[in-house]
């Protein structure tokens, strides 16, 4: 597997791939790479021919007081499950490279309204950063396609819609959530949880599936009312959650009685740590 660090080298590195002719793929990640990456790096193999995944703890999408210096960074393993999994390429650049006149004056990348709500209420500027930061990566590797998570449910839709209004020539392809046998979802936060924790937490999963079954059997669905009951559930457990949304599946408004295809979004605290979840379903 290809290891490269610096922009010249990639794009050295992608150019010769698709001078022999290989489509590209990208997985772009913040590296502690779990099951659930790999199996966004497996459908990235099973679409394109050459798969970069890029490992880069971006500091543009980490509000003051978040946890950008402990986030875990874990490189070496990284690369020996990327190269295990049959990643061609890996691209682990330093802040230095990515922003190399620093974060105050640089450009960004906005989309309104779809940052603003649910996670981008209480993570200011977060989205901003995560679409700057995609920009770039796509900007660097030309990629045909990128595959993300649906875990990351908000941020999938604000990374299509950026895609669509620049006109971006990337094809966005998403890959199902991974979860511990408890519904847990995967994620590199998950590490910061006692087992203990990680028991409790497996209500956020356990509440959105009971709000989606309720939401299929009633007729004249209530939706404030099934947000406040899973609410309450995961208060119940000893979270503090954030917000229970059900929301229309592309735009994250909320939803209506006409509303057809939904998501219900959730971010809950255990006590210093943020987790998110959703699950989609169509009416
Ligand atoms: O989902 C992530 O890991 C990050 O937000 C991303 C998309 C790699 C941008 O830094």
């Amino acid at each position: 597997m290809e290891q490269h660090h610096t922009i010249h080298a990639i794009r050295q590195s992608v150019g010769k791939a698709r001078s022999n002719g290989s489509t590209v793929g990208v997985v772009p990640t913040m590296g502690n790479l779990h099951e659930g990456h790999l199996s966004l790096i497996d459908r990235a193999l099973s679409m394109t021919d050459f798969v970069v995944c890029t490992l880069f703890v971006n500091p543009m999408q980490f509000g003051a007081g978040e946890d950008l210096d402990n986030y875990p960074r874990t490189l070496d393993q990284d690369r020996e499950r990327l190269q295990q999994h049959g990643c061609h390429c890996l691209f682990a650049p330093p802040a230095s490279e990515v922003y190399p006149e620093g974060l105050q004056s640089h450009t960004t990348v906005t989309v309104p309204a779809l940052s603003e709500r649910h996670c981008g209420a209480g993570r200011p500027g977060h989205f901003d950063g995560v679409a700057t930061v995609v920009t770039k990566l796509f900007n660097i590797v030309q990629p045909d396609v990128a595959i993300f998570g649906q875990k990351d449910y908000q941020q999938l839709q604000v990374i299509r819609k950026l895609t669509r209004d620049l006109c971006l020539p990337v094809t966005i392809s998403s890959a199902p959530t991974l979860r511990e046998p408890n519904g847990l979802a995967m994620s590199s936060r998950n590490g910061y949880l006692s087992q203990e924790q990680k028991d409790r937490a497996a209500v956020l999963y356990r509440s959105l599936q009971q709000s989606a079954t309720r939401i299929g059997e009633e007729s004249a669905v209530d939706f404030p009312a099934i947000e406040s009951t899973a609410m309450e559930q995961i208060r119940e457990a000893g979270l503090e959650p954030e917000y229970v949304a059900v929301c229309d599946a592309t735009t994250l408004q909320p939803a209506t009685a006409e509303s057809r295809e939904l998501v219900i979004l959730t971010a809950a605290r255990i006590g210093s740590t943020r987790l998110i979840d959703n699950i989609t379903l169509v009416r």
